[in-house]
């Protein structure tokens, strides 16, 4: 801000305003030198808000306003973002302007008119904003809104968060951002903010995931990467676990690769579709394809989740360190060990199993 101190100089105000009282709410006709525009019987509404506006509070109504003698007509001093960034140069609303940090995106509407969101007089709302948060979001973004009311049915899985608390204002920025989507900080740091501890989903504990990345051995790439966003959505999902793309939320299922959309964006899908090859995945015995074996099958295939965890594990290959087995919570260690040619795992599946993609284990 350059012009934080507003001049005081009061006693030089001899301002043409109203001389209408709160009943007869006409403007005056005539001259009627005041020392505010704002008293009992003029423009009492401003003061009767929760949050007056600086220059307003000062009665400095001219920083906005001019007008000519006895007209009652204001014309506003400056146009459009200028009447508001003379004071607020901190809010940048140029694209290729000078001010413009590098690489900062800004939001669409900043570039119009500053008023479009925020009055500039006073309001009950924090930020003179000139509606609550979320109904101010809503008259432009009403998609992204019905979404985390819950309104569109096709949403599986809803992040509380958006309509909590500082709602919106907890993930973005209202102007401008060097982090795309307005994100007031990078995807990773924005999210382990919250989740470096447990959180609660109704009855159900989401993971502290900060602990799974820095106490596990082994981190998945793009976890351990800045990237949450290239698995998860911040908002509302069509998907469990605000998942960004499909990803079956069960022990089995019927397998398609369709089903696995979320981890074949990365990986070879070749890895679930090849009965046999020496190429498409690690995971054989010889040539016969143990993904294949586990996943492939027409109704009960084992989904990724029965051996891999999403974010981080204490073993090789993010196997995950137990299996669930029936209904009751149980979970059987798996016990499993690589070797330079393959592996081997213990587990309530079966026998204790090893393959060995150079000389077949039988
Ligand atoms: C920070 C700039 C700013 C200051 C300071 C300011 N105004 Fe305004 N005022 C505006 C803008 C912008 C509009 C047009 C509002 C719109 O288009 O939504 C306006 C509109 C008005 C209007 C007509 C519409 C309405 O909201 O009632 C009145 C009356 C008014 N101002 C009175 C005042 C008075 C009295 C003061 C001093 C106490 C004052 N203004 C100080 C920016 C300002
Ligand atoms: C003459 C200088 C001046 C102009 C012009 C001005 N402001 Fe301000 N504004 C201030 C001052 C001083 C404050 C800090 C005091 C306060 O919070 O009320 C402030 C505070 C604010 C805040 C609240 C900041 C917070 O921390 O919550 C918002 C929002 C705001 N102005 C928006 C606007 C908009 C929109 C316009 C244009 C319509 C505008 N201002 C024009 C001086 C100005
Ligand atoms: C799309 C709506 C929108 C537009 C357009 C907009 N703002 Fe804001 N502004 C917000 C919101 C939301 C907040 C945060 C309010 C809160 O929760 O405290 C905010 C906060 C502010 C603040 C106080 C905190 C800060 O970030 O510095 C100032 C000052 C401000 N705006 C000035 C402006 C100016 C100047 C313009 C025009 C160049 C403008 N705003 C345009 C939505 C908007
Ligand atoms: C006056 C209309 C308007 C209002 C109000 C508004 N937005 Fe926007 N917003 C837009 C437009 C237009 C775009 C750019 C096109 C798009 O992505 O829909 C946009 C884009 C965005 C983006 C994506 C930016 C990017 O770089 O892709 C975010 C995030 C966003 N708005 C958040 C908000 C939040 C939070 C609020 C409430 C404080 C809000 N918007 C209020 C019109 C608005
Ligand atoms: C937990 C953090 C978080 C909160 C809270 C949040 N967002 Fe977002 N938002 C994101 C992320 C991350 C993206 C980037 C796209 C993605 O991965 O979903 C995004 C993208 C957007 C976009 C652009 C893409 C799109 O979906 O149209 C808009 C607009 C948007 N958010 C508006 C909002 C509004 C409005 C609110 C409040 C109701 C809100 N956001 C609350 C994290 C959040
Ligand atoms: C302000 C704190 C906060 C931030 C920031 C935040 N979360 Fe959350 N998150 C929560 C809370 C609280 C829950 C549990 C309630 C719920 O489901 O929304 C949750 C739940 C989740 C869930 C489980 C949802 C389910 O249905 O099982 C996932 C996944 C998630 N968050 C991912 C993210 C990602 C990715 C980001 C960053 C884009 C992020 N969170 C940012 C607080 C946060
Ligand atoms: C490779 C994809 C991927 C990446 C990248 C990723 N996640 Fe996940 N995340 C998942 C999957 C899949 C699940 C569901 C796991 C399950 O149900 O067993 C999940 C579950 C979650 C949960 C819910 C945990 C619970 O107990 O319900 C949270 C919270 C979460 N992720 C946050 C994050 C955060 C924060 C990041 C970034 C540090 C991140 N995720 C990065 C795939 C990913
Ligand atoms: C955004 C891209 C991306 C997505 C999505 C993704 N992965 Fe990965 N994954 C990687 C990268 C990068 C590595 C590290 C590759 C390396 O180190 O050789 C990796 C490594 C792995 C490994 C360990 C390989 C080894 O032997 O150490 C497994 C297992 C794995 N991913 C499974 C999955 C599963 C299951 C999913 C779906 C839930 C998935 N990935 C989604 C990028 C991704
Ligand atoms: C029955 C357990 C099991 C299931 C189910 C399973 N994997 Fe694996 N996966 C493994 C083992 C064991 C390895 C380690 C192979 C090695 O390096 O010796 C592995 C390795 C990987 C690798 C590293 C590259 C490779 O193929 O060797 C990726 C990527 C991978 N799995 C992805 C997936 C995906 C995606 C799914 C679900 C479609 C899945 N896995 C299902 C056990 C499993």
């Amino acid at each position: 801000m350059t012009r934080t101190t507003l001049s005081l100089a009061l006693g030089l105000l001899l301002t043409p305003c109203a001389a209408a009282t709160a009943r007869a709410a006409e403007a005056p006709k005539t001259l009627v030198p005041r020392a505010s525009c704002v008293s009992k019987d003029c423009h009492a509404d401003f003061s009767k808000k929760k949050h007056l506006h600086g220059p307003v509070a000062e009665k400095e109504c001219k920083e906005c306003h001019s007008w000519k003698d006895d007209l009652h007509k204001f014309a506003l001093v400056r146009k459009g973002t200028a009447l508001c960034t003379e004071c607020h140069d901190d809010i940048l609303v140029k694209k290729d302007g000078a001010k413009t940090k590098k690489g900062a995106t800004l939001h669409e509407p900043i570039t119009e008119d500053c008023v479009t969101c925020h009055d500039p007089h006073a309001s009950n709302e924090k930020g003179f904003l000139t509606m609550p948060l979320l109904e101010l979001c809503d008259t432009c973004h009403d998609k992204t809104l019905a979404r985390a009311r819950g309104k569109d049915k096709t949403v599986l899985s809803n992040h509380a968060v958006m309509l909590e608390g500082k709602a919106c204002m907890t993930c973005h920025s209202p102007h401008t951002s060097k982090v795309p989507y307005l994100l007031t900080q990078k995807p990773k740091a924005l999210c382990l903010s919250c989740h470096d501890k447990p959180q609660q989903a109704g009855s159900r504990e989401v993971a502290n995931v900060k602990e799974q990345l820095t106490q596990k051995k082994h981190v998945h790439g793009p976890v351990a990467d800045e990237d949450c966003t290239a698995c998860h959505v911040g908002h509302a999902s069509e998907q469990v676990t605000l998942l960004a793309r499909a990803y079956p939320p069960k022990f089995y299922a019927p397998f398609d690769p369709k089903a696995y959309a979320l981890c074949f964006e990365c990986h070879e899908a070749d890895l679930g579709t090849q009965a046999k090859t020496t190429k498409a995945t690690e995971f054989r015995n010889g040539e016969h394809n143990l993904h294949f074996l586990h996943v492939n099958k027409p109704t009960k295939g084992r989904t990724c989740r029965a051996c891999h965890a999403a974010h981080a594990s204490d073993l090789p290959s993010q196997i995950q360190p137990a299996v669930p087995f029936g209904t009751g919570g149980w979970a059987i260690p798996i016990r499993f060990t690589k070797t330079a040619t393959g592996g081997s795992c213990q587990s309530g599946c079966h026998e204790p199993k090893a393959y060995d993609r150079k000389t077949p284990v039988d």
